[in-house]
């Protein structure tokens, strides 16, 4: 509905209909320039910019009015007379207005562009503005409202903008005067610029970044841009005013000089120092006119691609990254400065090396952090319109050119100027930050001309930077070389390989998204990192993504959070927990997948030597010593203890290697004996306090031999019935209920440990990754019938021995799985359980295959000895080391918000239940894997929120002889082979000793 029919002529609301003309996107903006914020001359032009006398931020409660739809708003609508209050910046979705929606690849709205529905929901702020006429221009800054916005100053028509994720700056000096003004921003929810922001998140609005007044002087600096290279070589090009410049290092004035407007200033530093990620050094540039002082840090670094190598500075450099939302449960898109600073020391301080804005420029005080802590940048463009693939009305991902169906808006003349506008806006703001590297034309949204175009166009604008496309589907022969390299997600290892070989691609390969984190996961960022070191034409990845997203539905009575996701809202169509797919919790809570992460990111990494003794210790650090920034101490340990420890410094070049001898690791153990070199912080490394651990390797030293100790003569006492089996040695007494096959009694001085008949356990709540969770429901491994064809007991070898014949099933189907165990019980009164199955074909990966026990609550915690402290899996383990620990059974539930299987501990060779009077431990010197848990995995499959989860009666013990690897499936290649259960016989053993 056109909006200047309906409207009165004239009135504020007649000039609302941009939003649907995709060649006007702003009206009344100035034009683009690199983002700086001016200070008074005689300022510290470094300080923050709240501290500058020609800044004024407009944040805060701002009246606020919402309409469903535009065309209930009234004409006159900017007198606001009921207006309530909201914070700015915020999103209205997340304070009682609207539905906060998440959808991934679908479009919110119907695909007609450039029109968007008729009931488009706006949002009307308003607030008052007070002017003192002092000489000096004022310009009206939004540094983010979703997903455009018409701005009237004193009712008065001031412009027009859109791009979400773009800073819109106006000039309203003209439509002020002295004292009160108001300003009114009527946001609305859809545009046509609403089929180029279908990112992958919640569908927020309103004005969700700062709003801010500079105040600047008529003649001034309009824009600049500083190149500084790695030879030393600064070049500042500035238009406007006449400038003077100052180069500082510290605080010593390295030159001065005068620059023209329109001019350029050049300069070498000798000797300079050059920045990257490992070694961020910026020097500081001052740009001074009559007028205004503007503070600039500066970066010397090259970054460039030679023969299908990246390389900054000289140097290959592999980059170890992650992918960023601005996504908090409180705040929305808003992101303040502690907010950034948070997220991104959190990744230094994991090893993370990269980020990239996925999908859309951040907060521009984002990027001046990346340089000053050093992380390398991907900044991409707001551009995703990826719900193509899904307009064609055939329901499916297709039409007749299948997934090439996502391009359909990247060759549309009618989207080239919306497209073009977004890649320079990008560019212009971002220009002169070292830490961006590469700039990205934006996020699935397939190739085509428009893209072509784009990629051309910034090359125009910035020649410096490599350029990154992701998106290569296509519907036509567009050639796609103007992409500096060749990128993809979740690509296979062995796709990778197969590109490596080609003879026809010479550039090089970037996983920008990888090792998809949703859920327990990922499974396979060890395996990616062996792939990345094998060629320098591998870039390296970026982890899919940093943090949860979530909205908080309320609390519980203790004060947590209930954070809800897709659905949860009543939202129309909604893709449920697929943004919870991250590496931290929403409130940046590590999950354990970002522990795995800084393990497998360590800038080094130690082998052993055929020598005895002597270790390597190899730098994967590209610029600095890593001797100069850690310390290692080292520590050899055994099932039982510590034998030995001691610390040492060293010295290892870039990429290079040092030698090291710790003459204790030749000595000769009872049980298998390991070395860990553990690498601490000194000298300010990265974000790391002096101190904090870094990262570590653990090496086996010594395989004990593996010896049966002898047993008693004397075979344990057994009884039987039709129905029961009796065993008794001691003071411990087996109880076997033969028409289940199973143990109902473990008892010592009376007291039975099992809470209810220990049992075969076949199921896991399914993990997010578990993608043919599936089949485990229709073979019912979840909830079997058992039958039993054969029990029989006898001495054998001073042993009661048990055995039995039996199958695993469900109505309608074969059984899943047949089975003979045996169950030896021993003089010294320890169970030893062997078992082979046979799994049908139905079941393709088996999650696990083990034992479940439910124990009473006084059971309440575990000694172990095999990888902890986090929850480790076969494919899940790089966090984790194998070790003597304990822990309180409430303590290891890793609370995921969308409950799945957790808590498991991988290679294992022993594992006691602790109760007051007794205590159960199971051994296997092959390993196994356990997991203690207050929740039954039926528990943690049913409930949709942690939230929800109500504990078991019990304490619920899973002593499992194989559990599957966890991989990174939800979006991702399937789980690997070789961290499935071989299928389809599959043995199972495991010690039970009891002890009073
Ligand atoms: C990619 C996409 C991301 C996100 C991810 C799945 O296809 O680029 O935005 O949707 O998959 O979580
Ligand atoms: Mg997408």
């Amino acid at each position: 509905m056109n909006i200047s029919i309906i409207a009165k002529n004239g009135s504020p609301k007649s000039f609302m209909t941009l939003h649907e003309d995709p060649e006007k996107l702003h009206i009344g903006t100035l034009p683009d320039h690199a983002y700086f914020i001016p200070f008074a001359n005689g300022q510290d032009a470094f300080a923050q910019r709240e501290d500058s006398q020609r800044f004024e931020l407009l944040n805060g409660e701002w009246d606020f009015t919402y309409f469903d739809s535009i065309i209930d708003m009234p004409d006159e609508f900017i007198s606001q007379e009921d207006a309530a209050k909201t914070p700015v910046p915020s999103n209205w979705q997340l304070h009682g207005y609207d539905k906060a929606q998440y959808t991934n690849v679908c479009y919110p709205i119907p695909f007609d562009p450039p029109y968007v529905p008729d009931d488009i929901p706006v949002g009307v702020y308003g607030r008052c503005y007070i002017y003192k006429p002092d000489g000096l221009r004022k310009t009206l800054c939004f540094e983010g409202v979703d997903s455009c916005f018409y701005l009237y100053v004193n009712g008065e028509f001031a412009g027009y903008s859109q791009v979400s994720h773009h800073t819109s700056e106006f000039d309203i000096t003209d439509l002020l005067h002295e004292g009160e003004n108001r300003i009114t921003a009527a946001v609305l929810k859809w545009c046509d610029g609403t089929y180029l922001e279908d990112q992958d998140k919640f569908r927020l609005s309103g004005i969700f970044r700062d709003v801010y007044v500079l105040s600047r002087p008529e003649k001034r600096i309009e824009n600049y841009h500083i190149t500084a290279d790695s030879d030393g070589r600064l070049c500042v090009s500035v238009q406007g005013a006449d400038a003077k410049l100052r180069l500082y290092d510290g605080d010593i004035m390295l030159c001065e000089g005068d620059v023209p407007g329109g001019d350029t200033f050049e300069y070498t530093v000798e000797g300079v120092k050059l920045w990257s990620a490992e070694s961020p050094y910026l020097y500081r540039l001052e740009i001074e006119t009559d007028t205004e002082l503007i503070g600039e840090r500066v970066g010397f670094r090259r970054i460039g691609i030679t023969d299908g190598v990246l390389k900054l500075n000289g140097r290959h450099i592999k980059l170890f990254g992650v992918n960023r939302h601005d996504s908090y449960p409180d705040t929305g898109y808003y992101a303040d400065r502690e907010k950034m600073r948070r997220d991104l020391t959190m990744m230094k301080r994991h090893n993370i090396n990269a980020v990239r804005t996925s999908h859309y420029p951040n907060a521009p005080e984002l990027y001046a952090m990346c340089d000053e802590l050093g992380l390398y940048v991907i900044d991409e463009a707001d551009i995703e319109s990826h719900g193509c693939v899904n307009v064609y009305n055939d329901l499916k991902w297709s039409c007749e050119n299948g997934y090439n169906g996502i391009a359909m808006i990247a060759g549309d003349p009618q989207f080239r100027t919306a497209i073009l506008d977004r890649e320079r806006l990008l560019v212009a703001r971002d220009i002169n930050r070292p830490s961006v590297i590469f700039w990205s034309l934006g996020n699935e949204s397939g190739y085509g001309e428009n893209f072509r175009k784009a990629a051309k166009l910034i090359k125009q604008l910035d020649s410096t930077r490599p350029v990154h496309y992701e998106s290569t589907h296509k519907l036509d022969d567009t050639p796609d070389d103007v992409l500096d390299m060749v990128s993809e997600m979740y690509t296979s290892i062995d796709d990778i390989r197969k590109f490596l070989a080609r003879e026809d691609e010479k550039r090089p390969f970037v996983l920008c998204e990888y090792c998809h984190a949703m859920g327990n996961g990922p499974g396979d960022l060890e395996d990616y990192h062996d792939l990345f070191m094998e060629s320098e034409r591998l870039i390296g990845g970026l982890v899919w993504e940093w943090a949860d997203h979530a909205v908080i539905l309320g609390y519980t009575e203790d004060g947590k959070p209930k954070y809800g996701y897709g659905g949860d809202s009543g939202e129309r169509h909604n893709d449920g927990n697929f943004c919870m797919d991250a590496l931290c919790y929403p409130d940046r809570t590590p999950h354990t997948g970002l522990y795995e992460v800084k393990q497998v990111y360590r800038p080094v990494r130690v082998t052993r030597c055929a020598e005895p003794g002597k270790f390597v210790i190899n730098s994967l650090l590209r610029f600095i010593d890593a001797g100069e920034f850690l310390d290692c101490k080292w520590e050899i340990t055994y099932d039982g203890g510590k034998a030995s420890e001691g610390s040492f410094t060293f010295s290892v070049p870039p990429m290079g290697s040092a030698e090291i001898m710790i003459p204790e690791a030749v000595e000769e153990f009872e049980t298998d004996a390991y070395i860990r070199f553990i690498f601490t912080a000194k000298n300010g490394y990265s974000a790391f306090e002096d101190g904090e651990e870094v990262c570590f390797d653990q090496i086996k030293i010594f395989t004990a031999k593996k010896e049966a100790s002898p047993l008693p003569k004397t075979a344990p006492a057994f009884s039987e019935t039709p129905l029961e089996y009796r065993v008794t040695v001691g003071n411990a007494e087996y109880v076997f209920d033969r028409r289940t096959a199973r143990f109902t009694g473990i008892c010592v001085n009376g007291e039975n440990i099992l809470a209810k008949p220990m049992e075969y356990n076949f199921f896991r709540a399914p993990v997010d990754n578990d993608t043919m969770k599936g089949d485990w429901y229709s073979a019912h491994l979840n909830d079997y019938i058992v039958k039993v064809y054969e029990t029989a007991i006898c001495e054998d070898n001073n042993c009661a021995v048990i055995r039995v014949k039996q199958s695993f099933g469900w109505s309608i189907h074969q059984p899943f799985a047949k089975m003979t165990a045996e169950y030896r019980i021993d003089g010294n009164g320890a169970l030893d359980v062997s078992c082979s199955a046979d799994f049908s074909n139905k079941v393709e990966i088996l999650p696990r295959f083990g034992l479940r026990l439910f124990v009473p609550k006084k059971y309440n915690s575990v000694e172990y000895y095999g990888y902890g402290e986090h929850e480790s899996y076969i494919d899940k383990h790089q966090a984790s080391y194998i070790g003597n620990f304990s822990a309180k059974i409430a303590d290891m539930h890793e609370d995921y918000i969308r409950p799945q299987e957790n808590g498991s501990h991988y290679g294992c060779t022993r594992m006691t239940v602790l109760g007051e009077n007794a205590a159960l431990t199971f051994t296997n010197p092959d390993g196994f894997s356990f997991s203690a848990s207050e929740y039954t995995q039926e528990e943690l499959a049913a409930k949709k929120h942690n939230f929800e989860l109500e504990k078991c009666e019990y304490n619920v013990i899973c002593a499992d002889f194989e559990m599957a690897g966890v991989g990174s499936a939800a979006c991702g290649p399937a789980l690997s082979e070789k961290y499935r259960i071989k299928l389809p016989t599959v043995r199972g053993e495991i010690k039970i000793t009891p002890k009073g």
